[in-house]
């Protein structure tokens, strides 16, 4: 297993080139491709461990994949497989994007439940009461879940659960909706970007849906879909995590091949914690810097389904404000547990405490670095942007749940000035030098260092 090294380095600067969008290609629209009975071409795929196991799991459902130079060729057409296995959905919980499509072309289709992961539970019953809805017979016995139907009919639901929406319901309903007999409406969808991208890419397949963007969908279904050539949105929470780099280094980054529309509330939390935003629409471009003269501000977020501030991006903030003084706070109200991350900053010396769903932060003047570890894909995000301001070395462990969803993430870094390096883990870490033993400090004098890392 490999580990990020990273040493503090200069102020992020130059062209950060965002990919193709995670969350859009490798389960919405990957799976959406089985409804069709002709091949797809996406465009602008990025390269990235979760697209390559998807790629497995379409692969195992009997459909074509090639993938290479951010492109994927992916023909249906011996489609017929109606199964996801346990091994298969444990390492890509989006597996359960393929059971709609399964639903709708194979009238039989089981998939092994997904279980909990380290951001909290992740319950599917929303998925169930819409295809149930569509008259779908839906049973769970022994971890997986079965479904037969001999048509589904289109009728009116609702998908609105506890949390708000759901992203992965709305997506799998809209799948099946999309060759149901007549029409469907879903009330509470999710407005995610992503869902958006979706219901356009089914529509150039050949579906009719209309709706998109708002909450209630409506589906009229057709008798088939074909294929065709699609270029994969930006990635919007990758777009986020350069902005946050920018900033929690004092850089100065421009952000290339991004849709600023999908971003808002992300740039309006920026733009009060003191970020300088310039958004030139027409290119596809925003750069971002800190005010010139202003000091950042702490901030009181709490996180929520489109178009509130997405909770993929909350690690991302909680890196920035441990460093900005005064006391902030983020409230998470999809994923209660998503703070596993919390005690890895607090070992850089931030000093932040988890209470319920909020993560409170006190901001310190600086990190320092140390040996920390990734929990999940975001948190692990956040912990090498906060290893970049930290003063000294830090590594990052446990990468590879970032490579799911960054793609070429030190590379990035590295051509905009980070002094980030990847090498294999070593069984184990050099004792560290006591305080009285460390060069820089006998020349400062341990008060001095003290008061350096002394809480604003
Ligand atoms: N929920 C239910 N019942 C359900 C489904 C969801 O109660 O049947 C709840 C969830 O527990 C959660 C909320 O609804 O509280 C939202 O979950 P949602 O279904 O929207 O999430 P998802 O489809 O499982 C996708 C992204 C996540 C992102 C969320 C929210 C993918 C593969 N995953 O998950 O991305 O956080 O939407 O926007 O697209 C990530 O990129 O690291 C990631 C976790």
């Amino acid at each position: 297993m490999d580990k990020y090294v990273i040493d503090r380095g200069e102020p992020l600067r130059g062209t950060a080139f965002i990919s193709g969008s995670k969350n859009a290609a490798s389960c919405p629209l990957m799976c959406a491709i089985l409804l069709a009975e002709t091949p797809t071409v996406l465009e602008n795929v990025p390269d990235l461990r979760d697209i390559r196991s998807m790629k497995l799991v379409l692969e195992h459902l009997n459909a074509r994949v090639e993938h290479g130079n951010n492109r994927l060729v992916i023909d249906p057409t011996d489609f017929d497989t109606d199964w996801v296995p346990y091994e298969m959905m444990s390492q890509m919980r989006a597996s359960m994007y393929a059971f709609g499509p399964m639903i709708a072309r194979q009238r039989r289709a089981a998939v092994s439940k997904p279980g909990g992961c380290n951001i909290g539970s992740r319950p599917i019953d929303l998925h169930l009461k819409g295809f149930r809805a569509l008259g779908v017979e839906m049973v769970e016995r022994a971890g997986y879940v079965h479904a037969r139907h001999n048509g589904m009919v289109g009728s009116e639901m609702s998908l609105l659960g506890a949390n708000g929406p759901s992203v992965g319901a709305t997506c799998n309903v809209l799948m099946a909706a999309a060759l149901a007999q007549g029409r469907t409406i879903i009330h509470g969808a999710a407005r995610e970007p992503e869902v958006q991208e979706l219901a356009r890419f089914l529509n150039a397949m050949g579906a009719r849906i209309s709706g998109i963007g708002s909450a209630t969908l409506t589906i009229d279904g057709v008798e088939s879909l074909h294929g065709t050539t699609w270029r994969v949105m930006p990635d919007r929470i990758e777009a986020a995590t350069f902005a946050v780099a920018a900033l929690i280094t004092d850089g100065d980054l421009l952000l290339r091949g991004v849709d600023p529309g999908d971003m808002g509330a992300t740039l309006t939390e920026l733009l009060r914690w003191g970020a300088e935003i310039t958004v030139m629409q027409e290119d596809q471009a925003l750069r971002v810097r800190r005010m010139p003269g202003q000091t950042p501000e702490p901030l009181d977020l709490v996180t929520g389904p489109f178009p509130e501030l997405a909770t993929d991006v909350q690690p991302l903030f909680a890196a920035l404000l441990g460093i900005t003084p005064g006391l902030s706070r983020i409230e998470d109200r999809i994923y209660q547990d998503r703070f596993l991350y919390l005690a890895e900053l607090n070992r850089l010396g931030g000093q932040f405490a988890q209470v319920g769903n909020a993560a409170t932060i006190r901001g310190v003047r600086g990190y320092d670095g140390a040996a920390i570890m990734a929990s999940d894909l975001r948190a692990g995000a956040a912990l090498t942007l906060a290893a970049l301001a930290a003063r000294g070395q830090s590594t990052v462990r446990r990468i590879y749940h970032v490579e799911r969803g960054y793609e070429q993430f030190e590379r990035k870094l590295a051509a905009l000035g980070a002094r980030i390096r990847r090498e294999a883990e070593a069984e184990a870490t050099p004792r560290p030098p006591a305080p009285w033993e460390d060069a820089r400090e006998s020349a400062m004098g341990l008060a001095a260092v003290a008061d350096e890392v002394a809480p604003a």
